[in-house]
C-alpha cells in the first residue's frame, strides 16, 4: 500500500516525509500554479534538492498530442520517477500507449465511472484515480466508484494500481483504507487531522502532567 502527499508545498512535503508515511507526492496544475508559477521543473528540481527518489505525479502544460509527447519526455529525464498525470479524455488516451512505448509511465485521472477505469487501464495507465470527493460533489458515490473499481482491475488483473484521490477529510481516507485502496493521495491537511484526535491529545498531556514532563 503506497501513501501519496497532493501537495506543491515544499514545507509540506518535508514534513510529511518526517513522519515517514509517505512514498510519493502527486500535484495538479493548480497547486503547482500555487506554489511554481505553473513551473513543473523548478517543482522537481525542488524535490531533487530533498534527495528522495520516490514517484512524482506532474500534469503537462499542453494539451496538444506532439507537445504532450515532447513536454512529459522532458519532465521524464528530469526526474528518475516521473509518473504523468493524464486526463480521462480521448486525447490523453490516445498519449498513454506512446508514452508507454518510451518507458514513461502515465497516471489517468478525473475518472468517475468504472467504464472510463476500464478503458484507461486497457489503454496502458499504470495507476488511475477514482476522484472521491467530485464524485460525491455529483450526488455519486466516491466511494463505492472506488471499490467497483479495484474489484474490476483486480478481476481482470489489468498491471494498473487505483489511485484514491480528492480525498476531502479523514472519513474520506477511512473509507478508502478500508476498500483497500492501493495508493491513497490526500492534502496534507486531511494527514494532519488524521493522527491528531483530541483524546489522545488529552491523554498525552495528562500522562505529562502527572510525570512533570514538558514537550
Ligand atoms: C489528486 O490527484 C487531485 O489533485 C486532488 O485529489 C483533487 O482534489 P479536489 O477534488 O479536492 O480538488
Amino acid at each position: 500500500m503506497k501513501l501519496f502527499l497532493d501537495s506543491g508545498d515544499i514545507d509540506e512535503i518535508k514534513k510529511a516525509y518526517g513522519l515517514g508515511v509517505i512514498d510519493g507526492v502527486t500535484s495538479n496544475p493548480k497547486l503547482i500554479a500555487a506554489n511554481w508559477n505553473g513551473k513543473n521543473a523548478d517543482f522537481l528540481e525542488a524535490l531533487d534538492k530533498l534527495g528522495r527518489k520516490d514517484p512524482v505525479i506532474v500534469t503537462l502544460s499542453s494539451h496538444e498530442r506532439d507537445a504532450m509527447i515532447r513536454e512529459a519526455r522532458e519532465l521524464s529525464a528530469r526526474h528518475p520517477n516521473v509518473v504523468i498525470k493524464l486526463f480521462m479524455t480521448e486525447q490523453d488516451l490516445s498519449v498513454i500507449g506512446e508514452l508507454k512505448g518510451r518507458g514513461i509511465p502515465c497516471h489517468v485521472s478525473l475518472v468517475y465511472s468504472v467504464n472510463q477505469a476500464f478503458l484507461a487501464a486497457k489503454a496502458g495507465a499504470s495507476i488511475i484515480s477514482p476522484f472521491l470527493g467530485r464524485a460525491d460533489d455529483f450526488g455519486d458515490d466516491g466511494v463505492r466508484l472506488l471499490t467497483e473499481t479495484i474489484d474490476m482491475i483486480r478481476g481482470y488483473g489489468f498491471d494498473t494500481e487505483v489511485m484514491a484521490a480528492s480525498i476531502r477529510h479523514p472519513y474520506h481516507a477511512r473509507q478508502a483504507i478500508r476498500c483497500g485502496a492501493p495508493i491513497i493521495t490526500l492534502p496534507f491537511a486531511v494527514l494532519e487531522k488524521m493522527y491528531r484526535h483530541p483524546a489522545t491529545e488529552e491523554g498525552v498531556q495528562g500522562f505529562l502532567d502527572a510525570a512533570g514532563m514538558k514537550t
